[in-house]
């Protein structure tokens, strides 16, 4: 998937993001708790960082270190400024986590929560593993295989075609992150059921927090109410007593460049 592409999903999501983003950033939340008590860092990167909702509590976790907010979408980073999250403990970096513009070792740590699963993970681990230095640390969350599969499972009964992006397992990304002598210290999956009133509230949701973009699909092009109502019963099926269930398989890494 092109990153100017994820950009511009992203980008139209920045002002909304915050506000929809609930499972993603108690995601990171979690995340930010996995810290060991006495870590201690000078210099340390946001990776994929939104409009920086982490900013505040990753300054308060860290009092002494320095961090770069790194964004693919210059539109995320503008709305961390609009929102008063860039100060000179935070300062943001327009770049692709694969292309990082900083030098080898340069980095205590890596936090990155709900970003590089649109990331190719080969690319983006060798960078983590490229950029910190040894002993350094990366703190990483994201979803893996078995997310979104209520609209997956509702959306193959309506069509043959990939309406969910196809996402890595945890198995998959630990081998990468080992082949990039990054040593896991600690790996969870969690699984994360929200609940929603309807199939247009989880539409919402994934579109205005950005999420709706799909690898490989030029547009999303118009559902027509023959298939929208398809694909409303098939997950209808599925609700429950409280309300239309999506689920999120969440993987938590705390791993040590060696
Ligand atoms: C779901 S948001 C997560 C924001 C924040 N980390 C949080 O926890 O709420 C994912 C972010 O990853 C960024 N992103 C996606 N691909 C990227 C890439 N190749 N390089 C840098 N950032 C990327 C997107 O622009 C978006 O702002």
């Amino acid at each position: 998937m092109s990153e100017q592409a994820i950009a511009r999903a992203f980008g139209r999501a920045a002002r909304s993001y915050d506000e929809h983003a609930a499972v993603q950033i108690s995601v990171a939340r979690s995340l930010l708790a996995m810290l060991p008590d006495d870590f201690a860092a000078q210099q340390g990167i946001d990776l994929g960082c939104g409009p920086a909702p982490m900013a505040r509590a990753l300054c308060a976790r860290l009092p002494n270190c320095h961090w770069l907010g790194v964004d693919v979408s210059q539109a995320m980073l503008d709305e961390a400024h609009q929102r008063g999250r860039l100060h000179d403990r935070y300062q943001p970096v327009c770049a692709d986590a694969t292309a990082l513009p900083l030098a080898d070792g340069s980095q205590d740590m890596v936090f990155s929560s709900f970003a590089l699963q649109w990331v190719d993970a080969a690319a983006v681990t060798a960078e983590i593993g490229r950029v910190l230095r040894l002993g350094g640390t990366l703190m990483m969350a994201l979803p893996v295989t078995g997310t979104l599969r209520e609209l997956k499972d509702s959306w193959a009964q309506v069509d043959e075609q990939v309406h969910v992006n196809t996402l890595l397992g945890a198995p998959q990304w630990l081998q990468q992150l080992e082949r990039h002598q990054l040593a896991c210290i600690d790996a969870q999956t969690i699984t994360v059921t929200e609940h929603y009133p309807s199939l247009a509230a989880i539409g919402r949701m994934l579109k205005l927090t950005g999420a709706h973009h799909v690898s490989g699909r030029q547009s999303a092009g118009l559902l027509s109410p023959r298939r929208r109502r398809a694909l409303e019963q098939a997950y209808e099926m599925k609700r429950d007593d409280k309300g239309l269930p999506l689920t999120w398989q969440v993987l938590f890494v705390v791993a040590r460049k060696v």
